[in-house]
């Protein structure tokens, strides 16, 4: 059963602003070694950091925790398969509340264009044993 969905847009000018401004004090607190690896060894990078962020948004929606959430950015991963299907790993806090909700499984997807980066996150939730 769906637990929760979240969805986010993020504008790839701010995200190309504030990894102009803050370097890697910005990347590091936001974004995994393998997210950057990812996002850096593509041709238009910023996009692909805009969108891992707007998946973290989302994921964090879908959870309805807020802005209060104790989750890090970091404690949500965005990895991709060999098809580049993408797909959540949960680190820490993050982890210890998908054990807590019972959350079996996230379903998320992106999309990228020059100027706008967008991201779902669905979370499925293990049915209780009758
Ligand atoms: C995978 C595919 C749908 C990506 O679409 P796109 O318009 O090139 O790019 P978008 O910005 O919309 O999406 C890119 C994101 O799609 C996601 N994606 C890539 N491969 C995926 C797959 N196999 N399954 C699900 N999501 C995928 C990734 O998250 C990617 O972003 P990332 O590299 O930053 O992680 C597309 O490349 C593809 O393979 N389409 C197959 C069908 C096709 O060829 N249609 C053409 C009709 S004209």
């Amino acid at each position: 059963m769906i637990f929760g969905t979240g969805v986010d847009i993020v504008e790839v000018f701010r995200m190309r602003d504030a990894i102009n401004k803050w370097g890697m004090n910005f990347l590091s607190k936001i974004f995994t070694d393998r997210e950057m690896d990812y996002s850096n060894a593509r041709r238009f990078s910023h996009q692909h950091f805009a969108a891992r962020f707007a998946a973290k948004e989302a994921v964090f929606k879908a959870f309805g925790e807020g802005r209060k959430s104790p989750m890090k950015w970091t404690d949500i991963e965005v990895l991709n398969n060999g098809d580049g299907k993408p797909a959540i790993e949960f680190h820490s806090t993050a982890l210890e509340l998908k054990k807590q909700k019972r959350i079996d499984k996230v379903i998320v997807s992106m999309s990228h264009s020059k100027n706008y980066a967008v991201a779902n996150a669905i979370l499925l939730r293990k049915r209780k044993k009758a």
